[in-house]
């Protein structure tokens, strides 16, 4: 073979083999050991898959070492700077950017899927009023496979671009439905007039006695934090869709198990997190102690908001939110103390040497947070809101896992450590 392979030599047998070295349009290498037990009998052990690239994909560009973040090739400062997210949605899912004719289709299309079935509706009351709604989310958008029996053909072309439809233009509903429960209030009914940022916005905070106008600088900063939360390429929760998926469980259910996976703090539920954090650190005089906890290793305490698996210089998109952060906060009332800490704290963090040796900068949910309850929206709500911009990433996916001509199921392999190979003994002789 030539120079574009790896040689991996088992000293224990000393057997060799080599193995292809695949080239990607950016990144590194990656070497294909998918025929490693094959031709050598040993598996790879890389738990949290540090190392392991799980498929071939053609949708995001992450270069955690450059802070580069591509959405189809095209980078994230750009699109948020010149697009708008259900422009980015149709970028991501059909890989190239609408012109004038399929972009007004492509926004007819989600205009006419934005309601949801009204016996979905009734799901809400079987969930108490402080069910969290990250809960709700899991169940409704599962349910979702009860009503679409006729595009669950996963593998029909249409039937998979409708699901996908189905999602994007449902999802703000299904959201702001969870929030309406919470607060006892009547679900409100998408409008199709409005974009998809404001239209979001109205369902939340309009209710039917009373005047609401959607604030416009509110809908275009949630229109750009939707955008940056589009895709991330291999993730925990797009690969928990992909791996749900490869079973060939329908596009919902496999969602649905990616806002499960979303909602945990080290990801996703991060930007809930951050808020609890700062809201206990409470003064800027407490931060010193936050940070000494964080260091310390007896503590589980870990700074939220901070650090990232794959950006080790900064994450692009933080730096894009803290900008629209402090513009933002500049337009409410008064400054919000909870930035005041947040900037603080982020001063200080940076300074100090454990963050600096460890590569620990503010990722994107470090600010998100505080754009969010600027515009009122509760902290249980964060991580849905991540939900509803992160769809069209899943679906995206999740497209392309279907319809890769190498896809099986994904079936990882371990290394056991548990009893060695022993008798039953009956429980008489047990002792
Ligand atoms: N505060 C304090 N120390 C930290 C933090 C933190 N936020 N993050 C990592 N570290 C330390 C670890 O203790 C470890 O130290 P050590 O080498 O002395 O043992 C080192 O930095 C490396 O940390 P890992 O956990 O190995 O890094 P990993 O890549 O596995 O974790 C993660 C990344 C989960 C994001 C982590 O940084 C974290 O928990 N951050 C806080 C939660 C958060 O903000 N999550 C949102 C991620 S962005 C998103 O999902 C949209």
């Amino acid at each position: 073979m030539g120079n574009d392979t790896v040689t991996v030599t088992n000293n224990a047998t000393g057997k060799s083999a080599e193995f292809p070295l695949l080239k990607g349009t950016h990144g590194p290498d990656v070497a294909d050991i998918s025929t490693l037990y094959q031709k050598l009998g040993i598996f790879t052990y890389d738990p949290g898959f540090k190392s392991t690239g799980s498929c071939k994909s053609a949708i995001t560009f992450i270069d955690g070492e450059e802070g580069i973040l591509l959405y189809r090739g095209y980078p994230i400062e750009q699109l948020a700077e010149q697009s708008s997210y259900p422009e980015v949605c149709y970028l991501l899912y059909y890989g190239e950017l609408p012109n004038k004719k399929q972009y007004a289709d492509f926004d007819k299309i989600m205009n006419h899927h934005s309601m949801v079935n009204e016996s979905l509706r009734t799901f809400y009351q079987g969930f108490h009023h402080n069910a969290h709604p990250m809960a709700i989310m899991v169940g409704v958008v599962g349910a979702l496979s009860a009503f679409y029996h006729d595009s669950l053909e996963i593998g029909d072309l249409r039937h998979q671009e409708i699901s996908a439809h189905r999602l994007i233009a449902k999802m703000p509903t299904i959201a702001a439905a969870c929030y309406k429960h919470s607060v006892g209030q009547p679900m409100v009914y998408p409008n199709n007039k409005m974009g998809y940022a404001a239209n979001f916005l109205n369902m939340m905070f309009s209710v039917p006695a009373d005047d609401y106008e959607v604030n416009p600088v509110h809908a275009r900063a949630l229109d750009l934090l939707f955008t940056l939360h589009a895709d991330h390429e291999q993730n925990a929760s797009t690969s928990t869709v992909r791996l749900a998926g490869s079973s060939e469980a329908n596009p919902f259910a496999a969602v649905s198990a990616g806002i499960g996976a979303l909602w945990g703090p080290a990801h996703g539920g991060a930007n809930e997190a951050v808020i609890r954090m700062l809201e206990e650190i409470g003064d800027a005089k407490n931060i010193d102690k936050f940070i000494a906890r964080a260091k310390d290793k007896n503590d589980t305490f870990r700074l939220m908001g901070f650090g990232h698996r794959v950006y080790k210089n900064y994450d692009p998109r933080a730096r894009i939110i803290a900008k629209m952060a402090k513009e933002m906060l500049g337009t409410t009332s008064g400054t919000d103390p909870l930035l005041e800490i947040s900037l603080k704290l982020e001063e200080i963090a940076l300074k100090d040497e454990y963050f600096i040796g460890r590569k620990l900068y503010p990722n994107v949910d470090f600010y998100s947070g505080i754009i969010y309850k600027a515009m009122g929206i509760p902290t249980n709500m964060f991580t849905v809101l991540f939900s509803i911009a992160r769809t069209i990433g899943w679906i995206t996916q999740w497209h392309e896992m279907i319809n890769d001509p190498q896809r099986s199921i994904g079936r990882p392999r371990q290394l056991y450590t548990g009893a060695a190979k022993r008798d039953y003994v009956p429980i008489n002789a047990r002792g």
